[in-house]
């Protein structure tokens, strides 16, 4: 009886943080032109302001992402639908990693770099979680 409750609980856990985590670095991306204009230490403060929400969000979304694989193991998945998620979990583990380096970079072309592969592959996980969840699997 529990149960679609649960689901729409796990569900919606994941899509709020995934749009803390990925919506939160686009507006960061159309911010930080702004801020810089405000003061040169605006981004700067804009940023760890970020970090306090980005990385629990985060957080949350690797374990709800669990949450949903506990949850989806009592259905059958075709191997599409098993490649996907092991495409989606190294994506994810890179945006994770190149977030990380990108809060520690010092020069100007780390930033740049680090925070590319940190928002696209972030973009990357979020379509491959609509691809998961879809009706094919
Ligand atoms: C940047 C990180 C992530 C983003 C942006 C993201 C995004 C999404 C989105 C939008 C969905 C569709 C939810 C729905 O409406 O049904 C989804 C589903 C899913 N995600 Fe993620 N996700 C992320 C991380 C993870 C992680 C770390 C895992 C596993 C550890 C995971 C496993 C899954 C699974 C198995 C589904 C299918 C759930 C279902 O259909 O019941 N995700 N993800």
């Amino acid at each position: 009886m529990l149960t679609p409750a649960l689901d729409a609980l796990r569900l919606f856990l994941h899509v709020l943080a995934a749009s803390v985590w990925v919506g939160g670095q686009i507006v960061m991306l159309g911010m930080v032109p702004a801020a810089r204009k405000i003061s040169p230490d605006a981004p700067r403060t804009l940023a760890r302001a970020f970090a306090r929400l980005s990385w629990p969000a985060y957080g949350l979304l690797v374990v709800t992402g669990v949450w949903n694989i506990f949850a989806e193991s009592s259905v059958p998945h075709s191997t599409a639908w098993n490649v996907v998620l092991g495409v989606k979990l190294a994506v994810v583990a890179l945006a994770g990693v190149s977030a990380l380096l990108h809060t520690r970079s010092t020069s100007k072309v780390g930033l740049a770099i680090w925070g590319s592969i940190a928002g696209v592959t972030s973009v990357a996980a979020l379509f491959m979680g609509i691809l998961l969840a879809g009706s094919w699997s």
